[in-house]
């Protein structure tokens, strides 16, 4: 059990059972976050793309997906999601793995749970083997992209993603991973 300042939380991977509660706390947390900048039905597309029951269970069964919960009794408070990289990047022969989701649910925000999960995308991506670990984030999300800022990750480019029939710009983010493990290698 983790104390992330005053509520008692467990922390543990993601398993196919848990592919209902995933889905709706990301529709929930993406509704919160961009429910007053996109159109419904323009949510409504990328949720169905992204946030379907279908989509999330076989994203918790791939072997390539990471899910880190965050558990307060039965609720889930957050998640995490670390897997193959699809942002636009080009070859260079260094491995990257991408953080795809951070979500924690709005009442539970700014009490440690996004850094304890953030903390874990980090060492998984290191335990991976990746040289980078990678995310794109909305470019009007200062609040996350100060969080990432603070643990070291910087921008690199900006890319536009679809919303539905709409368009978001997003800023593209690098974290090193294993320079020292590598100078360490090469001394
Ligand atoms: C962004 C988000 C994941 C952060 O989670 P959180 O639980 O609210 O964040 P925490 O309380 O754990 O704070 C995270 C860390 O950032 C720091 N931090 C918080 N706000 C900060 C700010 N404005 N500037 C710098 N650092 C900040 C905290 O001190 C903490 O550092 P620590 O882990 O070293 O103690 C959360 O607000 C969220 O889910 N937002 C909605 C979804 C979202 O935007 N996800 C990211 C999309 S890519």
């Amino acid at each position: 059990m983790v104390q992330a300042r005053n509520i008692n939380l467990r922390f543990r991977d993601g398993v196919v059972e848990d592919a209902e509660r995933v889905a709706d706390l990301g529709r929930l947390t993406f509704t919160e976050n961009f429910g007053s900048v996109f159109k419904r039905s323009d949510l409504d597309l990328y949720m169905d793309r992204y946030f379907s029951l279908e989509k999330v269970k076989k994203d918790l069964e791939d072997t390539e997906c990471d899910y880190r919960l965050a558990e307060g009794g039965i609720t889930l408070v957050g998640y995490a999601k670390v897997s193959p990289v699809t942002l636009p990047i080009q070859d260079d022969g260094k491995t990257r793995l991408q953080l795809h989701r951070l979500y924690v649910r709005g009442t539970r925000q700014g009490v440690g749970v996004g850094g304890i999960l953030l903390s874990w995308a980090i060492e998984r991506a290191k335990e991976r083997g990746a040289d980078e670990l990678c995310l794109g984030v909305s470019a009007d999300n200062l609040r996350a992209i100060n969080v990432y800022e603070s643990r070291g990750f910087v921008a690199f480019g900006k890319q536009t993603i679809h919303v539905g029939d709409a368009t978001d710009e997003e800023v593209m983010m690098t974290l090193p991973l294993q320079a020292e493990a590598k100078s360490k290698l090469s001394a």
